[in-house]
């Protein structure tokens, strides 16, 4: 079967920068406890009126933009999302109409932080199987507008952020490169552990007052939990893929961890024994993006020339579900 590759990659953030004394100002934190906690020294938040297929539109012009292509090329959109603009119908038919790309399928994937691995996945296994020719993915959260911005939730706003990344797949010409592999788990005995709660449909009706004044319509986090299964689970899945393939951790060329929390990176680091050349952090800078850290990382990492033909790159990520996943892709 054809192996799919990387034609082009794009992100793009909000305007608006969130420092952490912007954010002291509104909780009881300060900006040491955010940077040595967690790594972050700011983030982008959206202004109101701005929407997450708005930046996944960007995001996917920019990929397109190096692809060479226009977006009538595009055969199919695999949107990854947990926050999407409205309850129904998904981001994907919504960027669809932005781009202008008339009937095209276009699928949400919900799997939160592992959104973009799972959204890759779903289009590889297309590009694969010879169904489509060119698949656009993205990965765009809005998640400051889900965010309890106080005291209460001081542990979770300080995390979250908002932005895109996107990136287009196409039909690798020979074996020699392109995505290898992927490893894909979901746990749901933890999914109370990072959720939102409501509007949901098993609640009649969906959100009421008094959902909305007991705060259940904010992601809520355990942490604690988060950390100690998210330093477990994603070496696991690095070392699963790579062996899949018949390589080991000693062959990485860069790591691409979703950007969780720097202390989570570095703990994985050190449990792969990576050097610091072959990992890639940007989350001082903007955060927790969930389904976007990946692509954004991907983008600025392809940009500044970090990416060589022939590098081994593997992706990985862990959250809400928990889910967890990893890539392996030949550059
Ligand atoms: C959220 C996280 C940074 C909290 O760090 P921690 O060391 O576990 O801290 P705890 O939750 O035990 O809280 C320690 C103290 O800091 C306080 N605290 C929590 N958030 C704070 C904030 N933003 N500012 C200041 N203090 C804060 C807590 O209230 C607690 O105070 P107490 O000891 O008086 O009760 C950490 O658990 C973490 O990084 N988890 C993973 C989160 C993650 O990556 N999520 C995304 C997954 S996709």
């Amino acid at each position: 079967m054809t192996r799919s590759r990387f034609l082009g990659t794009g992100f793009a953030v909000p305007d608006r920068v969130v420092t952490n004394d912007e954010l002291a100002r509104l909780m009881d934190t300060t900006d040491e406890w955010i940077r040595t906690r967690t790594g972050i020294q700011e983030r982008r938040w959206v202004k109101e009126g701005e929407t997450g297929t708005e930046l996944g539109l960007q995001a996917s012009q920019r990929a397109l933009e190096m692809a060479g292509l226009e977006a009538g090329d595009i055969d199919a959109i695999v949107y990854a999302t947990s926050s999407p603009d409205h309850f129904a119908p998904g981001n994907g038919v919504y960027l669809q109409r932005l781009l202008g790309i008339a009937t095209i399928p276009a699928l949400d994937v919900r799997a939160q932080c592992s959104g973009f691995i799972y959204a890759l996945s779903v289009a590889d296994a297309w590009i694969r199987t010879g169904q489509f020719r060119r698949v656009l993915v993205v990965g765009s959260e809005i998640q400051s507008t889900g965010l309890e911005v106080s005291s209460a939730g001081r542990h979770v706003a300080v995390i979250f952020a908002d932005g895109a990344g996107a990136v287009i797949l196409g039909r690798a010409e020979s074996d020699d490169g392109g995505i290898l592999a992927f490893d894909l788990h979901s746990e749901g005995a933890h999914a109370e552990k990072l959720w939102v709660d409501s509007p949901g449909s098993m609640y009649h009706p969906r959100v009421s007052p008094q959902h909305i004044g007991e705060g259940r319509q904010y992601l809520q986090m355990d942490g604690r939990e988060v950390f100690r299964h998210a330093v477990v689970r994603m070496p696991e899945s690095v070392r699963a893929v790579l062996s899949s393939t018949g390589q080991s951790v000693a062959d990485i060329s860069l790591l691409l961890a979703h950007q969780a929390n720097l202390r989570i990176a570095e703990a994985m680091q050190k449990d792969l024994g990576l050097r610091d050349d072959q990992v890639y952090n940007n989350i001082m800078r903007y955060g927790n993006t969930t389904a976007a850290t990946i692509p954004i990382a991907l983008d600025e990492c392809v940009r500044s020339g970090r990416l060589e033909r022939g590098d081994l790159v593997v992706m990985t990520a862990f959250g809400s579900g928990f889910m967890w996943g990893s890539a392996a892709v030949r550059w």
